[in-house]
């Protein structure tokens, strides 16, 4: 038997249970390094889709490929012990019918390790959520704003602006419920309407722009870090790592130029051979 103690990673099970309870501590991640300073603080690290944005620099999340999510994955599986770590399946992988979603999902789950997938999860998707969980995928559903909708619906746009509109966001969630999915992510609605949901579904809601009124929230790291000079008005920043990185890299340019280095001979205390 190994000496070796592990760590006990957070399961689907876990984050379902703590509907009502502690809430949710949530934020994405998307390589090795930012995912283990991230773990110890987090319950849920989320490969999002939106590493097409933050990381490659894409106009939206279209264009995001199952092989980048699983490159992603695969780097946050090696950074985290102990957050359950969930990979979003990009547009085009899982829309066309339930096999096709199963298929990328259990590829999604074997060649990363992952713990559970997200949809982006519109009335269309109760069929396949269930064909997924029923098959052992643990699933997040994910409802109101949609971005990988955002071309099809004219820009980044909050939900629930009219009833008709409240009431198709209640009905997303209620069937990424009913279908089996083990937790939902709100995206960009009001607190009444946050609170409805919340109150309305049994497994627990994670926010994002949805307001305190979830089971937890999430937030895209570098957002919160202030890594962009433009976020989106409900992210509250925790630092300002663009203005701080600019102003180290402007150090170490200026101690360059002046050839101000570290002597190597301290750096490696070299003992000389030849006399
Ligand atoms: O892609 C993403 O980062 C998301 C959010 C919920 C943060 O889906």
């Amino acid at each position: 038997m190994s000496a070796q103690t592990q760590t006990r990673r957070i399961t689907a099970a876990d984050i379902r249970a703590r509907k009502g309870l502690e809430p949710l501590v949530c934020l994405t991640a998307y390589d090795a390094p930012m995912a283990r300073l991230l773990d110890p603080h987090c319950d849920l690290l989320l490969v999002g889709d939106s590493v097409g944005m933050v990381v490659h620099g894409l106009a939206s999340t279209i264009g995001v490929t199952l092989e980048m999510m699983i490159l992603h994955g695969q780097a946050v599986m090696r950074g985290a012990s102990r957050a359950l770590v969930a990979v979003d399946m990009p547009f085009g992988s899982y829309e066309k019918s339930p096999q096709q979603a199963f298929e990328n999902a259990a590829r999604i789950m074997c060649e990363t390790g992952c713990q559970a997938i997200k949809i982006e999860s519109g009335t269309y998707a109760g069929a396949t959520i269930e064909f997924m969980a029923q098959r052992s995928i643990p699933v997040i559903g994910h409802v109101g704003l949609r971005p990988q909708a955002a071309l099809a619906e004219g820009g980044f746009k909050a939900k629930g602006r009219t009833g008709a509109e409240r009431a198709r966001v209640i009905e997303e969630a209620i069937i990424a419920e009913k279908a089996g999915a083990f937790a939902i992510v709100i995206e960009g609605v009001d607190e009444e309407l946050a609170r409805e949901i919340t109150q309305t579904v049994k497994v627990p809601t994670i926010g994002i722009g949805a307001s305190g009124h979830c089971d937890g929230q999430i937030l895209v790291t570098q957002d919160m870090l202030g890594v962009f000079d433009w976020t989106p008005k409900f992210v509250k920043r925790y630092d300002n790592m663009a203005e701080r990185t600019a102003a180290a890299v402007a150090r170490y340019a200026s101690e360059v130029r002046e050839r101000s280095f570290p002597s190597s001979d301290e750096v490696y205390t070299l003992t000389r051979i030849d006399g």
